[in-house]
C-alpha cells in the first residue's frame, strides 16, 4: 500500500479499498469525525471513526494539533462538504499534542497572536496557503527565466561593496567586540578582521550580476539580501529576497517589458496552478471586506486583481510626467498629502505612488526617467544631464515593488559620478573595468520576492508573507 496525500485522495474519483496517511488533527467532532491535513492541500480529508471499534483511550488522544497515522477505505463521502472520506480501520497517534495548551485551536486567530506563534501558524488555513503560493511563485520565478534562456546566478552574500551607496548595511566581522585592535587615528582596523577588510551583508546582488551579465548574456539572481534600516513599516523587512535579472545589450525599453512581462507570467502560474488556496484568501479577504465601511472596500476580488494585472498594459508615465499629475492633483490641492508636491526633483513619497496607481490610473504604472539626484550612481544619464534611466513599478495597495534601471555603460561618466558623491574608485575597480574592458547597453532590476507574495495572497502586512520575518527588535525563531 502506497502512503499518499490528502491532495492526492481528494482528487480520487473511485473508492480505494485500502489507504494509508498521516498528518494533523485539525478537529475531532463527535467522537467520530476527524478533519485532517498533511499540508498538501488547503483542503482537510474527512476521517470517519466507529467508536466502538477503538479503544477510550486512544481516541482521547486524538486532539487538535496532534500527528496520527491512519488507514481504511476511501469511500464516498455520505455527508455534505466533501466527496470523498476514509472509513478508519487503523488508527495509530504519533505524537500527541496538548489540547490545554496548544497556541493554534480551531478558531480565528490575530494575525500578531500568530506571528508570535510564527514556528506554528502555517498549521492554519491561511499561512498554510500563503506558504504555499509562496513557494509556487518562487517555482515560477525560476521557470520563467528559464524558459527565456537566464541563467541563474548567485552573487554573493557577505560583500565588501555597498551596492546602493545607502549606508544601511549588517556588518559582518569577527572581531573581538570588546577588544577591537585600533590603527594609529584610533579607528577599528579592519585589515585585521576576518576578511582584511570592512564587510557587510548584500543589499543587492546587482552590481555582481553585472558581471555575468557582461559575460553570460542573460542572468538574474534570486537570494536574501539585507537592509538595516530602521523602517518598521508594513512593506519593510531587514531580510528579504530580492529577484534581480540583468540583461546585455538591453536598454530601458526592454526592461520596462521584460519586467512586465515577468510579473504577468509569474502571476499567470499562480492563477493556473494555486486555484484552491487563491479562492481561500480571496474569500478570506471577502468577509474582512465586510467589517469595513463601504468607501473603504475594494471593488476588485483577489483573483479579479490578479487577472486584472496579467490582462491590462502596465502604464508607462515618466517622472516629470507624475510631478505635473500630482501637483495638480486634488489632495495635493487641498493639502491632504502628508508631503505636498512641490519641485521636480523630489523624490516620490508612498502616498504619491499610491495615488497614482490607485487613484489616478487604477493599474499598475512604471515611472521612468528619475531626477539623478535622487537614484543611485550606477543609473545611465540621460542626454539632458539631469534624469537617469531609471524605473520603478508600482502596484495597488504595494506601492513600490520594482526598481531597476538602464546602466552607465560609458567609464568616464560614471567615474565623474562616483568622484560626486564620494566612492572610491578602488572599491569598485572590477566594476569599473566593465566598463574598460568590452562594455555595453545593459539594463535590470529588482522585484521585491515579498512584495510579489503579498499583492499575489491579498495579505497586508510583510511580515506575514515570509516563514520568520526579521524586523527592528525582532530576529525570534
Ligand atoms: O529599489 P531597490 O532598492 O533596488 C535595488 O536594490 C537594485 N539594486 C535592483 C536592481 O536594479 N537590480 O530594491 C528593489 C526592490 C524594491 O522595489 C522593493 O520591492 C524591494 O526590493 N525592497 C524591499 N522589500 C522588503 N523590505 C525592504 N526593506 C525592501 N527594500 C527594497
Ligand atoms: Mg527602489
Amino acid at each position: 500500500m502506497q502512503s499518499r496525500t490528502v491532495s492526492e485522495l481528494l482528487k480520487q474519483n473511485t473508492t480505494l479499498l485500502e489507504v494509508d496517511i498521516k498528518g494533523w488533527v485539525r478537529t475531532f467532532r463527535a467522537n467520530r469525525f476527524i478533519a485532517l491535513n498533511d499540508g498538501s492541500t488547503i483542503n482537510n480529508i474527512q476521517c470517519v471513526v466507529d467508536f466502538e471499534n477503538f479503544d477510550e483511550a486512544l481516541l482521547k488522544r486524538v486532539t487538535t494539533g496532534a500527528a496520527i497515522h491512519i488507514k481504511g477505505e476511501l469511500v464516498e463521502s455520505q455527508g455534505k462538504g466533501q466527496k470523498v472520506e476514509i472509513q478508519v480501520s487503523h488508527l495509530e497517534v504519533l505524537g500527541d499534542s496538548d489540547p490545554e495548551t496548544y497556541p493554534i485551536q480551531p478558531k480565528k486567530h490575530s494575525f500578531e497572536f500568530l506571528r508570535e506563534n510564527a514556528h506554528l501558524r502555517t498549521r492554519t488555513n491561511t499561512f498554510s496557503a500563503v506558504m504555499r503560493l509562496r513557494s509556487a511563485l518562487s517555482f515560477a520565478v525560476h521557470k520563467y527565466f528559464n524558459e527565456n534562456s537566464f541563467y541563474y546566478m548567485h552573487s554573493p552574500i557577505i560583500t565588501g561593496s555597498d551596492a546602493e551607496g545607502a549606508g544601511e548595511m549588517f556588518r559582518v566581522s569577527s572581531l573581538d567586540n570588546k577588544n577591537l585592535p585600533l590603527n594609529e587615528d584610533g579607528k577599528v582596523d579592519y585589515t585585521k578582521d576576518f576578511f582584511g577588510k570592512e564587510t557587510n551583508l548584500t543589499v543587492s546582488g546587482q552590481l555582481e550580476a553585472e558581471t555575468y551579465a557582461m559575460s553570460l548574456g542573460k542572468v538574474y539572481t534570486f537570494g536574501p539580501t539585507f537592509r538595516a534600516e530602521n523602517s518598521n513599516t508594513s512593506r519593510h523587512l531587514a531580510e528579504f529576497w530580492m529577484i534581480e535579472p540583468e540583461v546585455a545589450f538591453m536598454d530601458l525599453a526592454g526592461n520596462m517589458d521584460l519586467a512586465e512581462d515577468f510579473l504577468k507570467s509569474v502571476i499567470t502560474h499562480v492563477l493556473e496552478h494555486n486555484r484552491e488556496d487563491l479562492e481561500f484568501l480571496e474569500n478570506r479577504l471577502l468577509n474582512e471586506e465586510k467589517t469595513k465601511p463601504q468607501a473603504e472596500r475594494s471593488d476588485m476580488s483577489l483573483i479579479e486583481k490578479l487577472n486584472f494585472v496579467t490582462e491590462n498594459n502596465f502604464k508607462r508615465v515618466s517622472y516629470t510626467e507624475a510631478i505635473d499629475i500630482l501637483r495638480q492633483s486634488k489632495p495635493n490641492k487641498k493639502k491632504k498629502f502628508k508631503y505636498l508636491v512641490g519641485e521636480w526633483g523630489m523624490d516620490l513619497q508612498s502616498e504619491h505612488e499610491r495615488f497614482l496607481v490607485e487613484k489616478h490610473f487604477k493599474c499598475p504604472v512604471i515611472l521612468f526617467d528619475y531626477p539623478a539626484d535622487i537614484k543611485a550612481f550606477y543609473m545611465r544619464l540621460n542626454d539632458d544631464g539631469k534624469t537617469v534611466r531609471a524605473m520603478d513599478i508600482l502596484f495597488p495597495g504595494i506601492g513600490e515593488i520594482v526598481g531597476g534601471a538602464q546602466r552607465e555603460e560609458r567609464l568616464d561618466v560614471l567615474k565623474q559620478k562616483m568622484v560626486a558623491i564620494d566612492i572610491p574608485e578602488d572599491d569598485l575597480w572590477w566594476y569599473l573595468d566593465l566598463r574598460k574592458y568590452g562594455t555595453a547597453v545593459h539594463s535590470g532590476f529588482g522585484l521585491g520576492f515579498e512584495r510579489l507574495v503579498m499583492f499575489a495572497t491579498g495579505m497586508c502586512n510583510i511580515r506575514d508573507v515570509i516563514p520568520f520575518p526579521r524586523t527592528p527588535q525582532n530576529a525570534e525563531f
